[in-house]
């Protein structure tokens, strides 16, 4: 037999709550239906009572300190669930085998897949696949005050998803269980973050506009938009020009045709730590990240005035990679779209340098002596200079030693000489 800590439902108690949900439900009855009712109530409790209406259920369920014989509350609240997504259903279109008092034995558990299939499949596909841990609940809240995506109440409206997601997280447990950085503050403090919870601004990227809700994968799988190759395509939802323009270039062209060792919108700007790319920090973080791939030509770059002025501490205005490259349209310099080919160098550099000229823009921003095919002056001036070097210490090196030969030879010949003279 079921019990109850609380609520030792003695027939009187449970008439007495019929009785006032009836009277409650109904202002024409209030007088002269009162006994009415009251009559139905008991023909109902007598049958045993069958109970069809929310007003049926919420007469017990509604008594906000209503607790099971563990302690639980067993309350539901009447007005936010009538006005939830599912305020026009019976309680028993979901608890399905409750239809009196006492209840069944055993109660069944509710199957929000019973009527969401589709979501349910999505999730049972996913990394959150296990329903143990993972409930509807988990993401959707109590069962009972679940409202539709646009509504502000909602746990998965826009502006409360990073929210709903961050529960788990954003906490220290999925590090240590589960290997998982806590990305929920990095996101909170990031461009897309800020515009959502200081701005307010519905369109920005939540955790959702990337992920997706129900499917969610791991980024090492294929079909996962966070999957290296899909993720240009992920940003271009919202960024579409900034993704058309890089897909035409260089880094766009590499990662289509599968070279996943060129760079996709995370790389530079990762993908939940994103700062405002006009803020200092981001230009001072954004040299060394192309040069961990081109890193011939950061350590040239290094060589230059531009770097050498940028490296003085703090920040200064100086030319950068995507000043010259630019950022997201980057081709090599034999293709005449470049900004820095031939054609283009006197308007690139002439961005910054007023009055640059074609005299002006022979200087070399990645001069680098070694290389014979790019640099051949310079590659020619240092091997000069190496083998007047390499000769004229070879000349002193050779006259030293004779130097010292000659010099041997002469104390042996004096101290000959000497020995003659005591004898
Ligand atoms: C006469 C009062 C009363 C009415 C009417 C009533 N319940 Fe209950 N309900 C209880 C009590 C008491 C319990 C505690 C367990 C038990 O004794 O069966 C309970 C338990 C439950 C539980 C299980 C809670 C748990 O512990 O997990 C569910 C679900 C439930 N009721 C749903 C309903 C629904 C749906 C209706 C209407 C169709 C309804 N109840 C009508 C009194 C009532
Ligand atoms: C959309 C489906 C749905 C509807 C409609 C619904 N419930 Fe529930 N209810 C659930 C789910 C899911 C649970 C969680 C426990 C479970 O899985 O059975 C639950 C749990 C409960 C519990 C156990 C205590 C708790 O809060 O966990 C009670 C009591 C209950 N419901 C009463 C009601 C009453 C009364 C109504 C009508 C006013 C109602 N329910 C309408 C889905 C529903
Ligand atoms: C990992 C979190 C998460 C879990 C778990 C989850 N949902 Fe959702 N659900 C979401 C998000 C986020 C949205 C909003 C999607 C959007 O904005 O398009 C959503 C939306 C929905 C919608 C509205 C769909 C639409 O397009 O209008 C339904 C219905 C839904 N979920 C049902 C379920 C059911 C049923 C379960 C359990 C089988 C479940 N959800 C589990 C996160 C989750
Ligand atoms: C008996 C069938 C049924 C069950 C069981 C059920 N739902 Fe629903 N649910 C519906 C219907 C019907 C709607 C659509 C109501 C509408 O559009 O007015 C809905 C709507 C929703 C929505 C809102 C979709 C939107 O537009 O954003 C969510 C979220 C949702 N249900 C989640 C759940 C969860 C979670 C559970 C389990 C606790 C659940 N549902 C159980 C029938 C059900
Ligand atoms: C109830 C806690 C919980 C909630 C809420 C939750 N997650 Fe998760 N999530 C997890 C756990 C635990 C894992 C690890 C699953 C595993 O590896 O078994 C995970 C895995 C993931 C992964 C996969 C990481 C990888 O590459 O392996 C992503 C992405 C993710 N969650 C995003 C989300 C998003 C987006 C939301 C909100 C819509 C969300 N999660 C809500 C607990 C949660
Ligand atoms: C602007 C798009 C975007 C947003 C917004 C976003 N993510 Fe991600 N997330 C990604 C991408 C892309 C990856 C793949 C890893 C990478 O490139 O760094 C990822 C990876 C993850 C991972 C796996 C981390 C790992 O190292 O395996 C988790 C967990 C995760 N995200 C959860 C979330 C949660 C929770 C939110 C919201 C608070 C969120 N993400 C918001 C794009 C996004
Ligand atoms: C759901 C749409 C959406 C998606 C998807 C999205 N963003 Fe955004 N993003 C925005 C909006 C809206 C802003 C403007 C925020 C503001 O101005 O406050 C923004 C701002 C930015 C900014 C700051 C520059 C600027 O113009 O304000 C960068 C950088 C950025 N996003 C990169 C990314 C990257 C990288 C991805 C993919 C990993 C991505 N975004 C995915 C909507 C999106
Ligand atoms: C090779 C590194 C790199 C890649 C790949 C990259 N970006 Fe950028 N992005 C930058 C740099 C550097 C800037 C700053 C440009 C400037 O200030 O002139 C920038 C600027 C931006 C801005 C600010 C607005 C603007 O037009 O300058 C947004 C938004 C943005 N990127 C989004 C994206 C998206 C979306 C992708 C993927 C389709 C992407 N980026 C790929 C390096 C990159
Ligand atoms: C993750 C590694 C990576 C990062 C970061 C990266 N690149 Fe690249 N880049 C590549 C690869 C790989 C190619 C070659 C594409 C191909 O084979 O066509 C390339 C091509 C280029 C080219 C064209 C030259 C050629 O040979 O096609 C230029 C110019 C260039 N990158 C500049 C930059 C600039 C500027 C940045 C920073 C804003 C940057 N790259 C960041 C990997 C990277
Ligand atoms: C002041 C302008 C300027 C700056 C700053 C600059 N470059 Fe260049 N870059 C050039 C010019 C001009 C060329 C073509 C001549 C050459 O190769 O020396 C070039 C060539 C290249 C090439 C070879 C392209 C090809 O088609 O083979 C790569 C890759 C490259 N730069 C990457 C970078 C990276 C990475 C940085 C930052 C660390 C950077 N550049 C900074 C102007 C610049
Ligand atoms: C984003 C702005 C910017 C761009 C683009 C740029 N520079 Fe500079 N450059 C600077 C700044 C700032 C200085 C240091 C102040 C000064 O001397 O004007 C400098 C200094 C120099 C110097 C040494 C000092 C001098 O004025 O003689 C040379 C040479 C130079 N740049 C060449 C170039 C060439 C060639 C290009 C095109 C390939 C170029 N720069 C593109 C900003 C830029």
């Amino acid at each position: 037999m079921r019990s109850s800590a609380r609520f030792n439902a003695s027939c009187e108690e449970v008439l007495l709550r019929l009785f006032r949900s009836f009277t409650a439900s109904s202002e024409v009855v209030r007088h002269r239906g009162a006994f009415i009712s009251f009559v139905v109530a008991l023909a109902l409790f007598a049958a045993p009572h069958s109970l069809h209406a929310q007003s049926d259920c919420l007469a017990c369920h509604g008594d906000k300190s209503m607790q099971d014989a563990a302690g639980h509350s067993i309350a539901v609240d009447g007005s936010t669930f009538s006005a939830s997504i599912h305020g026009s259903m019976k309680c028993n279109n979901c608890h399905a085998d409750i239809k009196e008092y006492p209840h069944p034995e055993h109660i069944a558990r509710v199957e929000c897949k019973s009527c969401h299939a589709d979501e349910a499949s999505s999730l049972a596909g996913s990394v959150h696949s296990s329903s143990k841990d993972h409930p509807c609940s988990s993401c959707h809240g109590d069962a009972h005050s679940i409202f539709p995506k646009s509504d502000s109440r909602s746990a998965v409206y826009p502006l409360n998803i990073p929210k709903t997601c961050g529960n788990c997280h954003g906490t220290d447990g999925m590090a240590r269980k589960h290997g998982l950085p806590s990305v929920y503050p990095n996101y909170m403090d990031s461009i897309h973050g800020f515009a959502l919870s200081k701005e307010g601004l519905l369109v920005a990227a939540n955790c959702q506009s990337c992920h997706g809700s129900h499917k969610i994968l791991s980024r090492k799988d294929p079909q996962s938009p966070t999957f290296k190759a899909n993720i240009p395509k992920t940003c271009g939802t919202c960024h579409a020009k900034i993704d058309a323009d890089y897909e035409r270039g260089s880094h766009g062209h590499a990662v289509a045709s599968g070279n996943l060792k060129a760079p996709v919108c995370t790389d530079c700007h990762t993908a939940h730590a994103i700062l405002q790319p006009t803020e200092s920090e981001f230009r001072m973080q954004s040299t060394p990240i192309c040069g961990s791939c081109h890193k011939d030509k950061l350590s040239t770059y290094h060589d230059t005035f531009h770097s050498q002025l940028g490296s003085l501490g703090g920040y200064v205005e100086t030319a950068r990679c995507w000043d010259c490259h630019g950022a997201h349209e980057i081709y090599p310099t034999a293709d005449p779209r470049s900004p820095v080919a031939k054609a283009n160098l006197v308007a690139t550099c002439g961005k910054c340098h007023a009055g640059a000229n074609l005299s002006f823009v022979q200087y070399q921003p990645h001069a680098n002596a070694h290389d014979r095919k790019l640099n051949p002056a310079l590659f020619y001036v240092r091997l000069f200079m190496n083998l007047l070097l390499i000769s004229v210490l070879t000349f002193f090196v050779i006259h030293t030693i004779l130097w010292l030969i000659r010099s041997r030879f002469d104390q042996v010949r004096r101290n000959g000489s000497n020995g003659g003279n005591n004898a």
